[in-house]
C-alpha cells in the first residue's frame, strides 16, 4: 500500500509567506514554488554556501555542510539546498541570503569624457522597422485589383517601398482593417535581417493597421546579462530614449554563472524554467518601461537583443549543454528572427525578436553589440575592447581586423566566492580609503547604507588600499606584524576587520581574507593573462594600444587607478581608458535606430577571429606571472611601484614577498 506524503506548512521571513509542500521536499524548491528569492549561486550544488537560512521552527534534515560553522549550526542555520522538510517550518531568510529582485535603481557609472568618441557615427537613421501610412483608393468596378495588391501599389507610389514581402497572418485580415477608416491604413515594414545590400529593399509586413498610426512607433533594446538584464523602450521617430530599466535576471535563483546555468538545463524542466525566468524578467522591463512611459504595449513593434551565448540559447530555448564541453559547439551563431510573443515575450503578436550574432561559446552577442555600439570596426584606432564580469571577453583591432578571446574570471568580479562578497545592490562596500598610520578604514556603500557586504568593485579597492597601506604584501598575504585589532586570524585564516558586527545590516562583523584576496588575484590574473596573450597572439605591445574601452555593469564601476595597482588593467597611460558603461545595449539601441549598423552586426560577427586561451601554452606561463600584486615583472606596472615606493611602504613589502 503507497501512503500518501503529509502536507507541511513552511512560513518564510522576512517575506510572511506560507507554502503547503509535501513532506521531504527540497527547502530551495519550496522557497521557489512559494516566490521568495535566495541567492543560490551555485544552483543547489551545495559548494556556495550563499543560501544560509535560520531554521527558527521545525525540522529539516540533510548532510552538515563545511559553509555552515558550529556555532551557526547550534543557533539553527542551515543551507537551504540540502535541506529536506521534516515538518512544518517557520525559516527566516538573513539579508545576507536575500536576491533583490526589484528593479534596480543604482545608475550605471558615470561615462568619461572620452566615451562620446566611443559611439559609433557615419550611420544613417534609417530604422529596421518603419512605418507609413497610406490612403488606399476605394476599389470599383474598373479597379478591382485584390486587397493586397492595392496596399502594395500604394507603399510603392506613397512610401518608396519595393520589393516588399508580407507575413501570412497580415492577409487574411486586409479586407477588413483596409474598409475601417475609409482605406486609411498604416503599414509597418521590417527588416528582419540583413545579408547583402539588396536584403535592405527587402522589407517585410508585419502589421496593418487601421488610421494613422505612424506618431506611435515605438521598439525594444535588451542586454540579457547573466546577473541583470536591462531594456530601453525607444522612440523610433525621433531616435530617443524613453525610458531604461533593469532587474536581475530571474535565473539567478537557478545559479550564478553560465556554467551553472547549463548544469541545471539539464535536469528535467531545466532548460524551461530558465527560459521562463528570464522572460518573466523581460516581461517586467517591459512593464515598467511602458507604464513609466505612458507607451501603450500594442505600439511596440520590434525587440533587438543581445546576451552572452548562453543567454542567447536559454531565451531561444536552444539546448545549451554543448557550449560547456569540448569542443564547444553553439547551436547557432546567426538566429533568423525569432516571434516574441512565440518565446512567452508579451508584446503584439507581429512583434519579432532579433538575437544578436554570437562567434563562439564564450563570446556572444553581448560582445558583437557592444562592438558595433562602440564603432570599433568603423575606427583605424588600435583598439582593446574589455567586458569583464565572470567571464572576461577581450576583443583587439579596428575596422581592418578583430581577435577576441574570453578567460574565465570566477565569479569574484560579482562578489561570488568572497566571503561577505555581493552583488553590487543597496549595502555593498563599493569604497575605502585604509589610513596609512592607523590602518582604521573609511568606507562608502552603495546607496550609503549600513555595509551588508562587498561587490566586485569594492573588493579591487579595498585590496588596493590594503596594498598600498602594506597591510598585505604583492603576494597577498597579510601582515601579521602590524599592530592593529583590524588584522586578525579568522576561520580561514588571516583577516582585516571593515566593519564590526554592531554597524552592519547583518549583525555580523565583515571582513575580507586571504582566501578572499587570493580568489580576487586569480581572477585579475586570467584577465590580465588573458590580454597579454591575445596582444601577444598578433603582435602588438600593450604600448601600440590607442583606446582601452571598458564595458560593462562591473566595468563602469571600477576604478581605473586601482584596477592598475592590483594589475588587473595594463599600466599605461590614462587617458587611453574609455568607459562606456553597457556597450551591449549601446549597440542593441544603435542597431534599432539603423539599418546600416544591422548590417554590420552581421559583418563584425563574421570578420571575429576567436582565440581558445585553453589551447595556448603561453596563456598559463602568463596567467602564473600575473599571480601577484601587481604582477612578478615590477618592470610592466612602472608607475605602481614607483608609487608604491614613494609611499614608503616598498621595504615593508619587501619583507612580505618570501611568504
Ligand atoms: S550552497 Fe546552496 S545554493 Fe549553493
Amino acid at each position: 500500500m503507497v501512503s500518501a506524503k503529509k502536507k507541511l506548512r513552511v512560513h518564510f521571513g522576512p517575506d510572511n509567506v506560507d507554502i503547503i509542500v509535501p513532506q521531504g521536499e527540497n527547502l530551495l524548491k519550496a522557497a521557489l514554488a512559494a516566490g521568495v528569492h535566495i541567492n543560490a549561486a551555485c544552483g543547489g550544488n551545495g559548494v556556495c554556501g550563499t543560501c544560509k537560512v535560520l531554521i527558527k521552527k521545525g525540522e529539516v534534515v540533510g548532510p552538515r555542510s563545511a559553509k555552515i560553522s558550529p556555532q551557526e549550526y547550534e543557533q539553527g542555520y542551515r543551507l537551504c539546498c540540502q535541506s529536506r522538510i521534516e515538518s512544518d517550518l517557520s525559516v527566516e531568510v538573513p539579508p545576507e541570503s536575500r536576491l533583490e529582485v526589484a528593479v534596480l535603481s543604482r545608475e550605471t557609472g558615470a561615462v568619461q569624457a572620452g566615451a562620446a568618441e566611443a559611439i559609433a557615427t557615419g550611420w544613417s537613421f534609417i530604422p529596421p522597422l518603419n512605418k507609413c501610412c497610406v490612403e488606399l483608393s476605394p476599389p470599383t468596378l474598373k479597379d478591382n485589383v485584390s486587397d493586397l495588391s492595392r496596399l502594395l501599389r500604394s507603399l510603392k507610389r506613397r512610401c518608396n517601398l519595393r520589393n516588399v514581402s508580407v507575413d501570412l497572418d497580415i492577409v487574411k485580415d486586409l479586407p477588413r482593417i483596409q474598409r475601417r477608416k475609409g482605406g486609411k491604413v498604416t503599414v509597418t515594414t521590417l527588416v528582419k535581417a540583413v545579408k547583402t545590400k539588396a536584403d535592405r529593399r527587402k522589407p517585410t509586413i508585419i502589421k496593418v493597421e487601421p488610421g494613422d498610426t505612424s506618431r506611435k512607433h515605438y521598439s525594444l533594446a535588451f542586454d540579457i546579462g547573466t546577473t541583470t538584464v536591462c531594456g530601453q523602450l525607444l522612440d523610433l521617430n525621433r531616435g530617443r530614449v524613453l525610458a531604461e530599466s533593469m532587474a536581475y535576471n530571474g535565473q539567478i535563483k537557478y545559479g550564478a554563472d553560465v556554467i551553472t546555468r547549463i548544469a541545471y538545463s539539464q535536469r528535467p524542466g531545466g532548460l524551461k524554467n530558465l527560459q521562463r525566468a528570464v522572460v518573466a524578467t523581460i516581461n517586467q522591463i517591459i512593464d515598467e518601461l511602458t507604464s513609466r512611459s505612458r507607451v501603450k504595449g500594442e505600439h511596440i513593434g520590434h525587440i533587438i537583443m543581445a546576451g552572452n551565448t548562453t543567454m542567447t540559447h536559454i531565451l531561444l530555448g536552444f539546448d545549451p549543454k554543448y557550449i560547456r564541453l569540448a569542443p564547444y559547439t553553439p547551436v547557432a551563431n546567426f538566429i533568423p528572427p525569432a516571434r516574441a510573443r512565440a518565446l512567452g515575450i508579451e508584446v503584439g503578436r507581429y512583434v519579432y525578436l532579433f538575437a544578436f550574432p554570437c562567434v563562439a561559446s564564450y563570446i556572444g552577442g553581448d560582445i558583437v553589440s557592444g562592438v558595433v555600439g562602440i564603432g570599433l570596426h568603423q575606427s583605424q584606432k588600435l583598439t582593446m575592447y574589455l567586458d569583464i564580469g565572470t567571464n572576461g571577453e577581450i576583443v583587439i583591432g579596428n575596422s581592418d581586423w578583430m581577435v577576441t578571446a574570453a578567460c574565465s574570471a570566477g565569479p569574484a568580479f560579482e562578489g561570488g566566492g568572497i566571503k561577505h562578497g555581493m552583488i553590487a545592490a543597496a549595502g555593498a562596500i563599493e569604497d575605502v580609503d585604509i589610513d596609512p598610520e592607523s590602518l582604521e578604514p573609511k568606507l562608502s556603500t552603495i546607496g550609503g547604507e549600513k555595509p551588508k557586504g562587498i561587490c566586485g568593485s569594492g573588493l579591487i579597492n579595498i585590496i588596493a588600499g590594503l596594498l598600498a597601506a602594506g597591510v598585505i604584501g604583492q603576494n597577498g598575504k597579510f601582515n601579521a606584524d602590524l599592530k592593529s585589532d583590524r588584522i586578525r586570524r579568522g576561520s580561514d585564516g588571516y583577516e582585516y576587520l571593515l566593519s564590526a558586527a554592531g554597524e552592519t545590516q547583518t549583525g555580523k562583523d565583515i571582513v575580507i581574507t586571504e582566501v578572499d584576496i587570493d580568489n580576487l588575484i586569480r581572477a585579475k590574473a586570467a584577465v590580465y593573462a588573458g590580454c597579454q596573450t591575445l596582444l601577444r597572439s598578433v603582435g602588438v605591445s600593450p604600448s601600440a594600444l590607442e583606446r582601452v574601452i571598458i564595458a560593462g555593469a562591473f566595468g563602469s564601476h571600477i576604478d581605473i587607478e586601482r584596477s592598475i595597482t592590483i594589475g588587473l588593467l595594463p599600466d599605461m597611460p590614462r587617458d587611453r581608458f574609455i568607459f562606456v558603461g553597457n556597450g551591449s545595449l549601446t549597440g542593441t539601441r544603435l542597431t534599432s535606430f539603423s539599418t546600416d549598423l544591422l548590417d554590420d552586426a552581421r559583418k563584425v560577427a563574421t570578420m571575429m577571429t576567436n582565440l581558445e586561451l585553453s589551447e595556448r601554452a603561453d596563456f598559463m606561463n602568463s596567467y602564473v606571472a600575473a599571480l601577484f600584486l601587481p604582477h612578478t615583472n615590477a618592470s610592466e606596472f612602472p608607475t605602481v611601484m614607483g608609487r608604491l615606493e614613494r609611499l614608503g611602504k616598498a621595504s615593508r613589502l619587501g619583507g612580505r614577498l618570501a611568504r
